[in-house]
């Protein structure tokens, strides 16, 4: 793996990776077939320390496959796969199991224990995978509810929350490991306008802070446009196109102006603002 120099200009599509260490997720040929059917057919993507990437595509194109293999819910058929620096083909089941505490999930439909009350819910991996006690447990479930406000709602229940409250919790439950790579399953379907903005801000907050590399899987490229650091393509069992926001948006393939046009969106405002944020996160205000 080689490190190399930064290069003060990135320039066009060839930038992915220039300037920065290994990337923090490397698929290269990845192939998953499910009997005679081949749903991903030769993927390669790279994803850099802490950016945000997302995996845009149409219902079917394969987005939740890729994602499993990516967390180590599912292996590939063929081809590598390597996220914080582990090849996961080469692990067995148990070490799969190891590696999977580095990295998060946060589930479509936040897929919390609706029997479970807020405190529980956000404690699940601790009780899970480390032997801290109850007291300590606790005290870290607060400090993360704080970090995302949601301050004082340990004793309520998922009903007794708003979709984004429930999202924020999802979100707080997959930080609780401190995981290197968080990886969100369609977090804002299902979701209103408003609250999808809000779970989109909460991704690039959660980036800023922690630090985590994410894998966004979405069908939304108007969010995608907002959120990403890099955006994925997928169409029949392929990466169709990459790069970033305004990569994609110059680079004006089809399948792009197709996802653009159906999800009827201001590209150009939306690319400014994306640039404007961009801008603002390199020079932190004095
Ligand atoms: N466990 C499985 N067994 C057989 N086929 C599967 C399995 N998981 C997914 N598929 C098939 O793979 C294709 C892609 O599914 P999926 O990754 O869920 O798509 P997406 O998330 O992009 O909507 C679909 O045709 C689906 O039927
Ligand atoms: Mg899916």
């Amino acid at each position: 793996m080689s490190e190399r120099p930064s290069s003060p200009s990135a320039n066009g599509a060839s930038s992915n990776g220039d300037g920065r260490g290994a990337p923090q997720i490397r698929v290269e040929k990845l192939v998953k077939r499910f009997g005679d059917t081949v749903v991903l057919d030769g993927v390669d993507l790279r994803v850099e320390k802490s950016e945000v990437a997302v995996v845009i595509g149409g219902s079917g194109a394969g987005k939740t496959t890729l994602l499993r293999i990516l967390i180590g819910l599912d292996r590939a058929t063929s081809g590598k796969v390597e996220v914080a620096g582990v090849d996961l083909a080469k692990l067995k089941e148990r070490e799969l199991n190891q590696a999977r505490r580095r990295f998060g999930m946060v589930f479509q439909y936040s897929a919390l224990l609706d029997s479970m009350n807020v405190l529980d819910n956000v404690a699940f991996p601790l009780r899970e995978h480390t032997r801290l006690g109850q007291r300590e447990i606790a005290e870290r479930v607060r400090d993360k509810l704080q970090v995302l406000g949601l301050e004082g709602t340990e004793r309520r229940f998922p009903s007794q929350l708003s979709g984004g409250m429930r999202k924020r919790v999802a979100l707080a439950r997959a930080l609780m490991l401190d995981p290197e790579v968080l990886m969100y399953d369609e977090p804002t379907s299902g979701l209103d306008p408003i609250t999808s903005r809000m779970v989109d801000d909460l991704i690039m907050e959660t980036r800023d802070r922690f630090g985590v590399t994410s894998v966004v899987i979405s069908h939304d490229m108007a969010g995608a446009l907002q959120i990403a650091d890099r955006i994925f393509v997928l169409a029949k069992g392929q990466v169709a196109a990459s790069g970033s926001p305004q990569e994609l948006a110059d680079g004006n393939t089809e399948i792009v102006r197709t996802f653009i046009q159906s999800s009827g969106i201001e590209t150009e405002r939306l690319l400014r603002e994306h640039a404007e944020r961009t801008r603002a996160r390199k020079q932190p205000t004095t």
